[in-house]
């Protein structure tokens, strides 16, 4: 990064606090803190119509918050100095003069923001774009047009970068050209946000997680941690003829468990280990003792229902 003049407090964090949007039916965001550090990845995950449109352009002062503050590197968005050399975003596919050639677009945006022209070149560079630099914008396929919307955003070669959705419309090539990017950024020190509603995806990009449904902060934290608690939901699957007597001595032990059709115990709250031993304990026979691996997707999908997306 170039950067010896960033003041003490340009640290790249990202504070979100009690944040809340109230339109006129739908409190889009609801009471949502949660902070993002610099030098990682930051998942912003959430089902359609959690709130992560929203929360973003907050952030960005595109939206007004209704209650609650939003600031980066300790400051609104609306107080930077220089917001394009502090923040750059890229919040849906970009879009630019039809007829105006992908480096001309760059460099528009240059002399508005007062960067230099050969920013421009830089930026097409940094995002593979250099062979369609004088194609012009209207002939870019989809991926091409992400990528330019990125290297606008890197345009003032910014400490933190937003990005709402990157992966959207992209092919695996790209999607997987995309998170080799946004983690070398995080590893060169930026903050990395970045929203999205496929957990998957954020399994293979993201250093941590905040995980939002209806408005609300679900789960945040490191991904792993996050994740292996969410793992933790897993179930047993135990086939025994006598489903009752060890029922009850795992209830005994805060287990909880279900019957399915064929009256198979799934079992949530112990492992394996402690099933099978409570069940020599209680000299009942096992036919089966199956650990369910975790779905994570699954369980990223109950942690958030209820609570519908769609409002
Ligand atoms: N300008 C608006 N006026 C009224 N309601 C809005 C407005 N913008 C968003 N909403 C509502 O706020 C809620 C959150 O929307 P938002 O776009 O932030 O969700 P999201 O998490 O980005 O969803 P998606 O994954 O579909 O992009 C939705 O119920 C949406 O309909
Ligand atoms: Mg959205």
């Amino acid at each position: 990064m170039t950067d010896g003049q960033r003041s003490p407090t340009s640290d790249g964090q990202i504070v979100v606090s009690g944040l809340t949007k109230q339109y006129k039916n739908v409190r889009a965001v609801n009471n949502l803190s949660f902070t993002v550090a610099p030098g990682r990845v930051t998942g912003f995950l959430g089902p359609n119509g959690a709130g992560k449109t929203t929360t973003l352009r907050m952030l960005l002062n595109l939206v007004t918050p209704t209650a609650g503050t939003a600031t980066i590197s300790g400051q609104r968005y609306a107080d930077l100095s220089t917001p394009l050399r502090q923040v750059g975003a890229v919040l849906e596919a970009s879009s630019a003069h039809k007829g105006r050639t992908g480096i001309n677009h760059l460099r528009v945006i240059c002399a508005a923001a007062g960067l230099p022209k050969q920013r421009a070149d830089e930026a097409l560079a940094l995002v593979g774009l250099t062979p369609a630099a004088k194609r012009k914008f209207k002939g870019y396929s989809l991926g091409m047009k992400q990528r330019l919307g990125i290297a606008a955003a890197m345009l003032g070669d910014p400490r933190v970068l937003i990005l709402d959705e990157p992966a959207n419309g992209l092919d695996p090539e790209g999607i997987r050209w995309m998170r080799g990017f946004l983690k070398n950024l995080a590893h060169e020190g930026r903050t990395v946000l970045v929203s999205s509603h496929l957990l998957s995806e954020m399994q293979l990009l993201a250093d941590d997680v905040v995980i939002i449904a209806a408005g609300q902060l679900v789960r945040q934290g490191p991904v792993d941690q996050v994740l292996g608690s969410m793992a933790q939901s897993a179930r047993v699957r135990v086939r025994t003829p006598q489903a009752e007597v060890l029922a009850a001595a795992l209830k005994a032990q805060s287990a909880t468990i279900e019957t399915d059709e064929q009256g198979v115990l799934l079992v949530a709250g112990v492992d394996a280990p402690t099933i099978g031993r409570s069940a020599l304990a209680a000299g009942v026979e096992l036919h089966e003792l199956t650990t369910e691996r975790p779905d994570l997707e699954r369980v990223f999908l109950e942690l958030t229902a209820g609570k519908a997306g769609i409002r």
